[in-house]
């Protein structure tokens, strides 16, 4: 098992060697490599640097390819960018892979390695993490593990990329994702450290979530009646998931029409799916009515709808001043 492993990374070693003069004719060779990550070279770019306050750019970059790439990132895309900083900054002897009692060749030889980080980096507020790092023996370097494993990434879609000699990404983003056991990890790339700014364009375009992905987690539906913004519960069934659908493609705006002294209803414009049960509704409910209108109750009234949610944020009295009072507008938008 070991010699395998030995000759694999004999084979590699050949071959980024090889390719280590990339595309531009830039070598890159080991001993230059030795660069070490240096703070202040940084120029604080652990501060946000916000276009889009929700996107940021992390990247471990040992000699400074990696972190060129992350930088154009950043700026194509308007988000902050923070460095993964080594506790232990990685001297050339650490980064030279010739040798196989190097640091590097140590740490990537031990999958429970994990490096430690100087400062911690915080992604809490972000929705969309690039993530980048140098590949190193077909690998992550240990210390994304060290990254990754100690944020929770619940909501946020990470997107991984990684500079290399010649090698592509291989399994380095899916070991990641799998150490990190949350977020919504996309399919990540390899980039030459002399990768153009139209490339990096076209994969950003390609990569970027879709309204309906990732970032909507923290989206709902909003209801507005008149200009009073009111809040709401909504129930989890087809028919709200069916609404949410209808919403997000374009805000519905709804004539409603007092009834009986007891509720305001409006039609949908379209039928959603319905699971009608025998209710007694009570003020703040929200009904769906024989499949194609919405009813906002401010009294009761006994018949069998479909629940789509109820007014959180109102009283009874509350709801009688806002709906006995002439016809009224409902909005419905999606938005956080
Ligand atoms: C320890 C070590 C191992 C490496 N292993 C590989 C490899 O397996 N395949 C490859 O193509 N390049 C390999 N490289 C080259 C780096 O991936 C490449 O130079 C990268 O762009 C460096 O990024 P950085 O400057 O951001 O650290 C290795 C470099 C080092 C230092």
């Amino acid at each position: 098992m070991k010699r395998r492993l030995l000759t694999v990374m004999l084979g590699l070693a050949m071959m980024f060697t090889l390719a280590a003069c990339d595309g531009a004719g830039n070598a890159d060779p080991p001993e230059k490599q030795g660069t070490k990550t240096d703070t202040s070279e940084t120029g604080g770019s652990n501060a946000r640097n916000d276009g889009r306050s929700d996107v940021l750019v992390v990247v471990f970059s040992a000699t400074g390819t990696t972190k060129r790439v992350a930088e154009k990132i950043a700026v194509q895309t308007g988000a902050g960018l923070k460095e993964i900083i080594p506790a232990a900054p990685y001297s050339s002897a650490d980064l030279n892979y010739s040798d196989s009692g190097s640091r590097t060749s140590r740490e990537q030889n031990d999958a429970t390695a994990r490096p430690a980080i100087a400062e911690n980096i915080s992604i809490e507020g972000y929705k969309i993490v690039y993530l980048g790092y140098p590949i190193w023996w077909g690998q992550a370097p240990r210390i994304l593990s060290t990254f990754v494993e100690s944020h929770d990434f619940s909501g946020v879609t990470v997107i991984p990329f990684c500079t290399s000699g010649s090698s592509d990404i291989g399994q380095s983003d899916d070991a990641l994702a799998a150490q990190a056991g949350s977020g919504n990890w996309v399919q990540g790339k390899r980039f030459s450290g002399s990768v153009t700014e139209s490339e990096l364009k076209k994969w950003i375009d390609d990569t970027k979530p879709t309204e309906t992905e990732g970032a909507d987690m923290e989206k709902t539906l909003r209801l507005v009646i008149n200009d009073t913004e009111v809040a709401v519960e909504w129930e989890k069934n087809e028919s709200v998931d069916a609404l949410t659908e209808l919403v997000s493609a374009k805000d519905l705006t709804i004539q409603m029409s007092m009834y009986g002294g007891f509720e305001q209803v409006g039609s949908l414009g379209r039928s959603l799916p319905r699971n009608d049960v025998q209710t007694t509704t009570s003020a703040g409910d929200i009904m769906l009515y024989s499949g194609d209108k919405i009813v906002v109750f401010y009294g009761s009234n006994s018949w069998a709808y479909t629940r789509l949610g109820r007014i959180t944020d109102q009283s009874a009295a509350d709801m009688t001043r806002l709906l006995n009072n002439g016809n009224v507008t409902l909005k419905i938008t999606y938005g956080g």
